[in-house]
């Protein structure tokens, strides 16, 4: 798989195979997340890789969105919840500057596309995840005090098939009635400019 393949079909997946994900795979995700641009280089970011069967539901209990949806609209059946999580924490000894943190939020944001393409490469399907309870995130993982909690990423083996299609009126994605995801994207030419405006 090339990047551009890898770019281009990866989809969020918020349903899992019930089968384990090994440490090692997870682990080159994120040998590939550390190396990701990093505004002054500062890799202010760290990363915790969950994937002990007793920790898995209670990281599912820190976390909400589409990847809670019941599963007739498309969320997993408690055997489908996810098989691993990225952590990503920022250090905040390191980020040093509180102003600094507009650069760290692009820094995960790099990291996380890093982590996920190598995971999809990898065979493994991911969703990004903003809406968690860092404090509960904290607690379950230990976090200590000095590190914030930057996102979440969900990842297993995928049970679910999701298409990009051309987005139309409306850009909110949508699940059938085989529970296939469908993804609007905007077309290229709606949102490239060249030479100008
Ligand atoms: C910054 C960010 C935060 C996201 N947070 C969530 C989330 O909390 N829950 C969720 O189910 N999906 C979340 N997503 C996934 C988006 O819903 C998904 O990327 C979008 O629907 C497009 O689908 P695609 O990733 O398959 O292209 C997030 C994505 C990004 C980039």
């Amino acid at each position: 798989m090339n990047v551009y393949e890898a770019a281009t079909k990866r989809r969020s997946i918020r349903r899992f195979e019930d089968k384990p994900v090994p440490y090692e795979v997870l682990q080159k995700c994120v040998d590939a997340g550390r190396l990701a641009p990093s505004g002054r280089n500062q890799q202010v970011c760290e990363f915790i890789i969950v994937n002990d069967a007793e920790l898995l539901p209670e990281m599912f209990d820190t976390i909400g969105g589409s990847v809670k949806m019941p599963p007739e609209k498309g969320g997993p059946r408690p055997e489908n919840t996810p098989k691993g999580y990225f952590v990503i924490v920022i250090n905040r000894l390191l980020e040093e500057d509180p102003n600094r943190r507009r650069i760290t939020l692009y820094d995960i944001g790099m990291a996380a596309e890093n982590i996920i393409l190598t995971a999809f490469e990898e065979g493994l399907g991911c969703c990004p995840i903003m809406m968690f309870k860092e404090e509960a995130i904290k607690s379950v993982l230990g976090v200590p005090e000095d590190y914030d909690i930057g996102l979440v990423i969900v990842t297993g083996y995928p049970e679910e098939t999701s298409v990009a299609e051309v987005a139309t009126d409306s850009t909110t994605g949508w699940v059938d009635e085989n529970l296939v995801r469908h993804v609007p994207k905007r077309k290229l030419e709606d949102i490239l400019h060249h030479n100008g405006f």
